[in-house]
């Protein structure tokens, strides 16, 4: 997924730009076609935590996508503070049932050994 208006490389412009469009409930547009869900039982989507919650282009793709008989599960990366980026994702992400997440916090500065087995515990829980 693209944007029709890409975010800028300075996340001080970055981050007014996510309170200005959660101000005004206008998510930036995306660009071309959403992916084609139906083959799919179980969805996994990521992203990083901006302004405390989901970054804003996976906020407008919940809003554009029916989740209706499948699973859902989000993964998050932050530095160090999540908000409320799990609640929000449950809350927004619509007809889905719900798996377990993951929580990545890079300050957490864990070795690819346990990284490997965060990763691999979680998706035995999610897609078994
Ligand atoms: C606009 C913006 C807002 C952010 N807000 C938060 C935040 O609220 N809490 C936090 O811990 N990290 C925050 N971050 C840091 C990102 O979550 C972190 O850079 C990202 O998860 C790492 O992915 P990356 O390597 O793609 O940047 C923010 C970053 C940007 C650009």
């Amino acid at each position: 997924m693209t944007l029709t208006n890409p975010y800028t490389r300075d996340s001080y412009d970055v981050s007014e730009r996510v309170f200005a469009q959660r101000d005004a409930e206008a998510m930036p547009e995306l660009a071309g076609e959403l992916p084609n869900l139906s083959e799919y039982d179980t969805i996994l989507i990521g992203t990083p935590v901006w302004n405390d919650s989901m970054a804003n282009p996976i906020i407008g793709y919940l809003e554009q996508t029916d989740f209706d008989g499948k699973t859902a599960s989000l993964f998050w990366t932050y530095i160090t503070n999540d908000g409320t980026t799990e609640r929000d994702f449950s809350e927004q992400t619509q007809n889905a049932q719900i798996a377990d997440g993951l929580s990545l916090r890079s300050a957490n500065g864990i070795s690819d050994d346990e990284m490997d087995q965060m990763l691999r515990n979680w998706l035995n829980k999610v897609i078994g």
